[in-house]
């Protein structure tokens, strides 16, 4: 059965299209801006102008969908530059309807970006206030949403806030615009380059108050529990790599679209190893987006899309 090519596309029991892959993208002010991120080579911070070139290319691709990432130009301690209705995510999300209709628009809805300190959310006595931070949370989604975002994406892991958003979402008339919660996101190191690329390193502390300890598994079942009882209409594991158990699980226990995050860590890896010809890049990166398809996952957000889609292409 592995004889030959041919025999090998029979069998194979796995497939990947550039349609279940989705680009992320860091969004900033001004115009012209094509800043490259140190850690992880191939990636820039891009203005809207320099976005919509990535976006065609994308769009090019066939891929599925982008997810965007701003950074603002000042930050503050309500994270008021998330929900600007000016801001770079804004106009992001508003071109990229206009100009490409045919890729679905993401927004990662967080307050790490914005705020002064780095944190998910409001923080009062050295700690995120997890209720406190969760009407901020619904009005940036709903600033998204009001730009034309198809889907929102919290990913700051406050209790409760797939509720806080649907409900304002609802109120606000935006009934169709659907949520990807980051249910399942554990503390992990991998997301150091993103750190960078999004300019949002907590300046103390550091997040495990808020995300899960990645060593647990059965706290991620319940965390899609509750944000599916909340109204997540699809559901975020994240990183993608070192949690292909928690994406089977999930798979296991929920008939809902399963988004899988390779995270910049991941990215930074594959590429540091084949910079150093360790590894062929190419092999090792479909390789690993085939691992995260068969471990359950239904979409794969991952900074390799493009390339990936080249390599399907060919
Ligand atoms: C925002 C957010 C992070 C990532 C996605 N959304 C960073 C974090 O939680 O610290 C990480 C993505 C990546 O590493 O590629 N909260």
């Amino acid at each position: 059965m592995r004889r030959t090519p041919a025999l090998r596309r029979l069998f194979s029991e796995t497939d990947l299209t550039p349609a279940r892959l989705v680009l992320p993208l860091f969004v900033r002010e001004g115009s012209k801006v094509r800043n490259q991120v140190k850690s992880m080579p191939g990636v820039s911070q891009t203005s809207v102008d320099e976005m919509l070139r990535d976006v065609a290319r994308a769009a090019d691709h066939r891929l599925g969908g982008v997810i965007l990432f701003g950074i603002p130009e000042s930050k503050d301690a309500s994270g008021s530059g998330a929900w600007s209705e000016k801001g770079a995510v804004q106009n992001a999300a508003r071109a990229i309807k206009h100009e490409f209709p045919e890729i679905a628009v993401i927004t990662d809805v967080c307050l790490c970006e914005y705020m002064e300190h780095g944190h998910c959310g409001i923080v009062r006595d050295g700690d995120v206030d997890n209720d406190a931070t969760l009407d901020v949370l619904a009005r940036v989604a709903a600033s998204h949403a009001e730009a034309g975002a198809d889907i929102v994406a919290p990913s700051d892991m406050m209790d409760g806030r797939v509720a806080a958003i649907r409900s304002r979402l609802d109120a606000d008339g935006f009934h169709s615009t659907a949520i990807l919660s980051y249910a399942a996101k554990h503390a992990s190191a991998f997301y150091g380059p993103f750190r960078d690329a999004a300019e949002s390193a907590p300046a103390f502390g550091d997040r495990r108050s808020y995300q899960m300890d990645p060593a647990n598994a059965r706290e991620a079942l319940r965390e899609v529990e509750a944000d599916l009882a909340e109204g997540a209409d699809a559901i975020m594991v994240k990183p993608a790599g070192p949690c292909l158990d928690l994406i089977w699980r999930v798979r296991q226990g929920t008939d809902h679209p399963i988004v899988a995050y390779q995270v910049s860590g991941e990215y930074a890896m594959i590429k540091a190893a084949a910079a150093l010809g360790s590894i062929d890049e190419k092999a090792a990166v479909m390789e690993s987006l085939t691992g995260i398809r068969r471990a359950g996952a239904d979409i794969i957000v991952t900074y390799f899309a493009i390339e990936a889609a080249a390599r399907l292409r060919e």
